[in-house]
């Protein structure tokens, strides 16, 4: 029996061997478990309701066609992740576009394919999409994103629902908004949508907010008739951090949810909205692991072991961006006693460039070993850059014993595509 360290039936040494490292390796399996939970225990239990994957959190041609063959909507927040999704022949109508800043050209792209709903961040957007509709001879479904004040218990960095967050539209400055949208023919306002952050634990911090919603919605009625159709709650469905990583079942986020949706409402005597969510690392994070080849060991007496890797901070930021935390094996040594604490360095020219503080390992750790990294799934391969200029890692699928390359790995020519020297034909 082998010591090795595998993932759906497929040895993770023998993928390092075979596409080299630093490398993405994700089992499809786990994301389609995860879709399909999301299918049992909130579409099909809550009428009306709908999921878009938050395609940031990893976005390839491939993610997006087990998105779609799960029957999942997908929200995207640029025309190059709408780009990607509409090259993957994901259906427009089932895609809703994001983002605080939006093109133009984004906007004409969405209403021209037909996406499902357009999130309106600020108030002069509508005059765009209403513009832009007319022009194409459409009427577009919108959601306008609230800005509901609750400050979730996460990294600074990526809370969003506070006040004085630069998503959203001010909850002042909602009637006002909802009074001008309703003079406007060429947009249809749904409802509304509020995300409230990233990596949030508590269900609790969802129900805040359903709260301010669900009374500014009684309010509109009662200053406007208005009566909003839908509520999107976005996303955030935290997964914890390094050794507490635990994907919790979905339900334990979206049931209190639609509970006291259903509450609220009753309590305003409004209709219950139909309900979407949009988790980006719920689905993927777990089912990601990155490998690695240690190489450089240094031993500092009294201060600490830095075992290098062949990769870091350009493939995955999270740590040196957020402190984020993980967990790691040596694939290649399992098994054996973790009797030696280490610091795994990255290879960039940075000292922030650490991926793991105090990580056990094994007391023979050597140059040539394989380190796997959990919990790498979102938000790795999506932020990673060529700092460096290093080539970003293939991305291997693996299900039941088969591995399927989805993103090559990137060459160093790769890297100088795009360049140009001066005034000579200096290319590569
Ligand atoms: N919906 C909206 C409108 C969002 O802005 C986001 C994430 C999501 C859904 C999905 O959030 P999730 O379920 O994945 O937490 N780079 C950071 C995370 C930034 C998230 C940005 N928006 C990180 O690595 O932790």
């Amino acid at each position: 029996m082998s010591n090795n360290l595998s993932l759906d039936g497929c040895d993770l040494v023998n993928l390092a061997l075979k596409y080299g490292t630093p490398l993405y390796v994700f089992s499809k399996g786990m994301i389609e478990s995860r879709c399909r939970e999301i299918k049992e225990q909130f579409l099909k239990r809550y009428e009306g309701s709908r999921a878009y994957y938050a395609s940031k959190a990893f976005l390839t041609l491939a993610m997006c066609q087990i998105i779609e063959k799960e029957g999942l909507g997908l929200d995207v927040v640029s025309g190059g992740e709408l780009h990607l999704a509409l090259k993957a022949f994901f259906p427009a109508e089932r895609i809703i576009l994001h983002g605080n800043n939006k093109l133009r050209q984004e906007i004409e792209t969405a209403v021209e394919k037909g996406v499902s709903r357009i999130v309106v961040d600020w108030e002069g957007e509508i005059d765009i999409i209403d513009a832009v509709s007319k022009t194409k001879g459409k009427r577009t479904p919108i959601l306008l994103r609230v800005t509901p004040e609750i400050k979730a218990l996460t990294h600074k960095y990526i809370q969003t629902g506070h006040r004085g967050s630069k998503f959203g539209i001010p909850l002042e400055r909602i009637p006002f908004t909802v009074k001008k949208t309703m003079s406007l023919p060429n947009v249809e306002l749904k409802g509304f949508h509020f995300h409230l952050g990233s990596q949030i634990d508590d269900y609790r911090t969802y129900l805040d907010a359903v709260d301010v919603v669900t009374k500014l919605m009684s309010d509109l009625r009662d200053r406007f008739g208005y009566i909003a159709e839908e509520l999107d709650i976005g996303g955030g469905f935290g997964i914890g951090d390094g050794e507490n990583a635990r994907t919790k079942p979905i339900s334990y986020f979206t049931d209190p949810a639609m509970e006291r949706i259903k509450a609220r409402c009753s309590t305003f005597d409004l209709p219950v909205p139909s309900v979407a969510i949009e988790p980006g690392r719920w689905i993927t994070s777990e089912a990601g692991i990155t490998l690695y080849t240690v190489g450089a060991i240094k031993e500092i007496p009294g201060s600490c072991t830095y075992v290098s890797v062949d990769g870091g901070m350009a493939d995955n930021i999270r740590p040196a961006l957020y402190g984020a935390r993980y967990r790691a094996e040596v694939a290649n040594k399992m098994g054996r006693d973790k009797d030696k604490i280490v610091t795994i360095a990255g290879r960039c020219c940075e000292s922030g460039d650490i991926l793991i503080e105090n990580l056990p390992v094994p007391g023979d750790i050597e140059s040539g070993d394989i380190l796997a990294v959990f919990d790498t799934g979102a938000y790795n391969y999506s932020m990673a850059s060529n700092y460096n200029m290093l080539p970003k890692p293939a991305v291997v699928f693996v299900d039941e014993g088969e591995d399927i390359l989805v993103v090559e790995r990137e060459t160093y020519d790769d890297l100088l595509v795009k360049q140009r020297g001066i005034g000579s034909a200096l290319r590569v």
